[in-house]
């Protein structure tokens, strides 16, 4: 499904068929541990939850990112990733705005991210909070990462309701 149609880009739903394209995309990243490593397996097991954004010109996967539910609250962007040579045009903002769209229309409170782009993700509207607050995260897939007990990465959450913010 289309989730966004733009003059050059559209985003939409990933197929089977975007596997490779969207391995490739996170193995050089992963490979400068900017992001967590994906398996084709782990790409297909979670890939109703991703998007790519396709360039209409030379329809080329040029970015993606997976929604992941957590719980009935909280939701993760994970395995953001934009190719090199495109990055600084708005893809990275658009993917993550279609996430977000998405854990709206779930009714899903908040979205979190764990990343090192923080200047990023502030853009956004994501704001900066203490890991512990996601204890479901951390029980979850973290245990399966080398990094768990010295994680360097920082926890942000984005709110649905800008009621729900905490005080900065
Ligand atoms: C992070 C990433 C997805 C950003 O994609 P992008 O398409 O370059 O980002 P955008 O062009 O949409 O940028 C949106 C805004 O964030 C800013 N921004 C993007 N990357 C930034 C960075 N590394 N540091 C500071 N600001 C950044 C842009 O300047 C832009 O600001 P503006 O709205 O004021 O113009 C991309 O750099 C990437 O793939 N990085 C490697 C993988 C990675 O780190 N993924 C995140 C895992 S959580």
């Amino acid at each position: 499904m289309i989730i966004k149609d733009e003059a050059d880009f559209f985003i939409r739903d990933a197929k089977a068929t975007d596997v490779a394209a969207i391995y490739d995309l996170i193995r050089p990243n992963s490979e400068k541990a900017m992001m967590l490593p994906r398996s084709r397996y782990k790409i297909f097991s979670r890939l109703q939850g991703f998007v790519v954004l396709e360039e209409k010109a030379t329809q080329r996967i040029v970015g993606c990112a997976a929604l992941v539910i957590l719980w009935g609250d909280m939701a993760e962007v994970q395995s953001l990733a934009v190719l090199d040579e495109c990055r600084g045009s708005g893809y990275g903002r658009k993917i993550v705005e279609c996430l977000l769209e998405k854990a709206r229309a779930l009714e899903i409170p908040k979205v979190l991210s764990l990343t090192y782009q923080v200047e990023f993700f502030s853009k956004l509207g994501f704001v900066v909070v203490d890991k512990n607050t996601a204890p479901r995260k951390i029980w979850g897939e973290c245990l399966e990462c080398p990094k768990l007990e010295n994680c360097d990465e920082t926890a942000m959450v984005y709110y649905m309701t800008p009621a729900d913010r905490p005080e900065m």
